[in-house]
């Protein structure tokens, strides 16, 4: 009795208090003291619950009565679960919400997780495409958005950003992240968590954000999912961990650990990752959640004997919510019981629970994310849709964009009175443009690129022919997918006459092609990244049909564009762009967006290169020097066919006077490096203005140039701007051999342009 008393009178002063400044020292205190209080209340298996993560979706809110959604309203009504994912809408929410809120003991309200990666129904560019806007304030914004729309739909907690460097265009995950670059992902990761969480996490259109996946997932072997990751402790702190570092001090709430192994450990047990460097070296008091089911993986993985045995090790080793192995549910209370497990590391961890669903609020109101007027006013709106455009045209990369000898100017951006023939499968498509991990986005619900033009010229001067028929696999969610497509159709005899009699007659000729949407993202490896063969045959017909081509390429991860490049004249990366796709790739053909986009990542001149990445180490034999024994092939040049940070404008843009403000500089003391930047073009642009240092000499090896800062302008055309960085230590720092991050005196080249393959002209020196 006088237990259940306690529990009473401890709930009436949780939820009788008011906490919000969430940021301010004095706050933090109230919450520790809080969670402290809970803490005490709690048995074992309470605690357990608190750690237990189950998934939603297909049986609980699916067709009511069966065994599953029974069995787990079960369980949430005996406290057996602390957290959800896949549980979508105000009402779902609700729903569960209530079997926790209603039959619980402690009434600890549950925390609805779920992958809210590129928007949640207004769908912006897949991460990678955005990125490619190097646009920090939009990414923050669209990330925004996404937590707004979520929210509404009584989603607490998004998994994203995806902030694992990713260097492999094989691996289908390269179209989650930022690219290539740890500094890169570890901006562009910052803009995403802001805008996600932003300033306080308690506001009902602010959602936890989730940085992933800790650690290496990117560096798997070969580019294939899942598989094993094998580099030494410097090439983690320098090239993989920077983005997360970055992420722990952006306070992002919570992290999520990988499927794979590092040097034989798998991340999910990795004790030095997630305690020694996370926990202990950041002082991150976050939440860990395992990814789906990696505890229990750790038995595949030849680490552990049973789930028991898994849950110990990933205990031990930092993890601190079990999504979706029942590890803990199983085997935790015994471990703890037997004393093979401290009760200490599970009071750490449920700590971290309590701390999330405190900072969310939902100890105040459990059910003020399930709201149904929010539901219907907040998400999909008008004001979502023109940013979804803006994220779009800012995302495309402008590849090439020749004049062709007959002609006085590049062939892009094209007039709204030339007869356009627009042609391809992937033309009228409505669902591709979505990409995978679209969230709630309804299917086919893309504006189109056939009718993105249409909505931006009269349509008496467009004709589209979808050319051959394609026989593709049923796109659905979960079903395995292969090269795309398949074959052609061969009952199908008049498609590609058709169209290359269309593509004849016009004045030019816009054909789409690509991957399809589902032809990346998790388990999407593949060993070709050319277009599909029988697209690009019919890519060439198209061609010699018409030479005033514009290929518009709608793919999620780098390809190989060897042929395009040297045969088509004008080519358009587009990725797979979200909601409004057509009208921001419309926006750029016709000129209405002068394009600025820059690549986040290498496209290689052939798989063979991969993994390929612009900041390499410069090896001992880094030149031919007229023989074939050097680090390179013998059957390709070694650089990359579009090199990291590239992209084409309608103007052009010169760099000039690079100058330093000093040529030494201390340790911690800062110069500042300049350029001139003149617009010499016929139009208005921006510019993505890139800053890359070499460290020469290193008490380990360091890259041949390293992205440290960028700044994205406008500049009216004749119009010269100067263009400035300050250089501190903290583009100079790197992990160094003492396992510091320090900077090393010596020498310095650094180089300002509008691509990673600029001369790296300055030198300085830290003394
Ligand atoms: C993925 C994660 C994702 C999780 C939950 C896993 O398969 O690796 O990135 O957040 O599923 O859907």
């Amino acid at each position: 009795m006088n237990n259940i008393k306690a529990v009473f009178i401890c709930l009436i002063s949780i939820f009788g208090c008011n906490i919000q400044a969430q940021t301010s020292s004095e706050n933090d205190h109230e919450i520790e003291k809080k969670i402290d209080s809970i803490l005490k209340l709690m048995t074992l298996e309470e605690k357990i619950g608190q750690m237990t993560m189950y998934n939603g979706s297909w049986d609980l809110t699916g067709p009511p009565g069966t065994v599953n959604a029974k069995d787990k309203f079960e369980k949430l009504k005996n406290g057996k679960i602390g957290a959800m994912l896949n549980v979508t809408s105000a009402e779902a929410t609700r729903e569960a919400q209530k079997a926790v809120m209603e039959h619980t003991r402690l009434k600890i309200p549950l925390v609805f997780g779920y992958d809210v990666i590129h928007g949640y129904k207004t769908i912006f560019p897949i991460p990678l495409g955005e990125s490619a806007s190097w646009d920090l304030e939009l990414m923050e914004k669209s990330a925004s958005i996404a937590a707004k729309e979520a929210s509404a739909a009584g989603i607490h907690w998004t998994f994203a950003p995806m902030i694992d460097v990713s260097r492999d265009a094989r691996w289908g995950r390269v179209m989650e992240g930022a690219g290539e670059d740890p500094y890169f992902n570890s901006v562009v990761g910052v803009a995403r968590i802001k805008g996600f969480q932003g300033d306080d996490l308690t506001a009902t259109h602010t959602i936890a954000a989730c940085a992933k996946h800790f650690a290496g997932y990117g560096f798997a072997e070969a580019g294939k999912d899942y598989n094993s990751v094998d580099v030494g402790v410097y090439e983690l702190h320098n090239s993989i961990l920077p983005p997360f570092k970055a992420a722990a001090e952006a306070n992002v709430a919570t992290f999520m650990n990988a499927f794979n192994e590092i040097d034989g450990i798998p991340a999910t047990a990795h004790k030095y990752l997630q305690r020694d460097v996370l926990k202990d070296g950041w002082n991150w008091e976050g939440l860990m959640v395992s990814d789906w089911g990696s505890i229990g993986e750790m038995i595949a993985h030849g680490y552990a004997r049973d789930k028991t045995h898994a849950g110990e090790l990933a205990i031990k080793g930092g993890s601190d919510m079990d999504m979706e192995s029942s590890a803990y549910e199983i085997g935790l209370k015994n471990l703890v019981e037997e004393n093979k497990v401290s009760i200490d590391l599970v009071d750490d961890a449920v700590k971290r629970v309590l701390r999330l669903k405190m900072k969310l609020g939902l100890f105040k109101d459990p059910y003020k994310y399930s709201n149904l007027d929010r539901e219907a006013s907040d998400i999909y709106t008008e004001a979502h849709q023109e940013i979804a455009r803006e994220a779009g045209r800012k995302s495309i990369v402008l590849l090439k964009n020749d004049t062709l000898p007959t002609k006085s100017s590049p062939l892009l951006p094209l007039r709204t009175n030339q007869k356009i023939a627009v042609i391809g499968d992937l033309a009228d498509d409505k669902d591709t443009p979505l990409g995978n991990w679209r969230a709630k986005a309804e299917r086919k619900s893309a504006v189109s690129l056939l009718e993105g033009i249409k909505n931006a010229i009269p349509p008496e001067n467009i004709t589209f022919a979808r050319g051959p028929e394609f026989v593709t696999d049923v796109l659905e969610e979960g079903k395995r997918q292969f090269l795309w497509p398949l074959k052609f159709n061969e009952n199908d005899t008049t498609g590609t006459a058709n169209a290359l009699n269309v593509a004849k007659n016009a004045d030019v000729v816009i054909v789409a092609m690509g991957e399809n949407a589902y032809q990346t993202g998790e388990g999407r490896s593949q060993v070709d990244i050319q277009i599909n063969k029988l697209q690009k045959d019919f890519l060439k017909k198209v061609r010699k049909a018409n030479p005033n081509t514009v290929l518009v390429l709608m793919n999620g991860r780098p390809l190989d564009l060897s042929w395009e490049s040297e045969n088509i004249s004008a080519i358009l990366e587009t990725w797979h762009l979200g909601s409004q796709a057509g009208n921001s790739i419309a926006d750029v053909l016709f000129g209405k967006y002068n394009p600025s986009g820059k690549l986040p990542v290498s496209f290689p001149r052939s798989v063979g290169q991969e993994p390929l990445f612009y900041n390499q180490k410069n090896t001992g034999r880094p030149n031919s020097q007229n023989t074939v024994t050097f680090s390179g092939y013998t059957d390709s040049e070694k650089t990359a066919l579009y090199p990291f940070g590239f992209g084409l404008s309608y103007t052009t843009f010169k760099y000039d006077k690079l100058k330093l403000s000093d040529t030494t500089m201390t340790k911690n003391g800062k110069i500042l490096a300049s350029i001139e930047v003149t617009n010499t073009g016929n139009k208005d642009g921006e510019e993505i203005v890139q800053l890359y240092i070499r460290d020469l000499i290193g008490s380990l090896t360091r890259p041949v140039r390293e992205l440290k800062g960028f700044k994205k302008l406008m500049i009216k055309k004749g119009e010269t701007k100067t263009v400035s960085f300050e250089i501190t230590k903290d583009q100079l720092e790197f992990y160094t051999v003492d396992k510091i991050w320090d900077v090393e005196p010596g020498n310095f080249r650094l180089g300002i342009g509008g691509d990673s393959q600029i001369k790296l002209g300055a030198i300085f020196k830290v003394q």
